[in-house]
């Protein structure tokens, strides 16, 4: 079915279908799964405090990716894991196009508080601008 999928994922209940979704279909596909988390930074510079902040978020991010990685071990399936910093929908897009995945896998909204909509930002984004399919998971 898929060879290798991506599936993005930002501590977010909705995220956390995505990629219960995403372990479900690599097991049927008997294919690869990689995660991505994106430690979101926009600023440049490189002050104490930006990279104290950076650090402190790389660590949260850390043990949010153990517990998924738990997760996956129960379900049998052994995902790479990628922990970048950047721009969530650029990183997640560029990573997309440019290692050859089938399918991306995301949740319609993230972390924020705003709920107007119904699908976030980033999910938008990378749907606009990912090469291959992109399956968005309502959470
Ligand atoms: N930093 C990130 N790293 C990896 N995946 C992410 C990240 N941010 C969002 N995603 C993915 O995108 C999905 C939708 O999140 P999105 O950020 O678009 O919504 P939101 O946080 O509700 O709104 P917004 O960020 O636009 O204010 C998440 O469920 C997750 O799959
Ligand atoms: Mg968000």
């Amino acid at each position: 079915m898929f060879s290798k999928i991506l599936v993005a994922i930002d501590g977010s209940e909705s995220a956390k279908k995505a990629f219960t979704y995403a372990i479900y279909l690599a097991s049927i596909s008997k294919c690869r799964l990689d995660v991505i988390h994106v430690v979101a930074c926009e600023f440049g510079g490189d002050s104490d405090a930006s990279f104290e902040l950076v650090e402190d978020l790389k660590i949260k991010a850390d043990s949010m990716l153990e517990q998924y990685k738990n997760e996956a071990l129960e379900k049998g399936i052994q995902p790479i894991f990628m922990m970048e910093i950047g721009n969530p929908a650029n990183m997640i897009t560029e990573i997309a196009n440019s290692k050859d995945y089938d399918l991306v896998v995301l949740g319609t909204r993230g972390m924020s508080t705003f709920k107007e909509l119904f699908l976030g930002s980033v999910s938008t984004k990378v749907i606009h601008h990912a090469k291959c399919p992109v399956m968005v998971v309502r959470g």
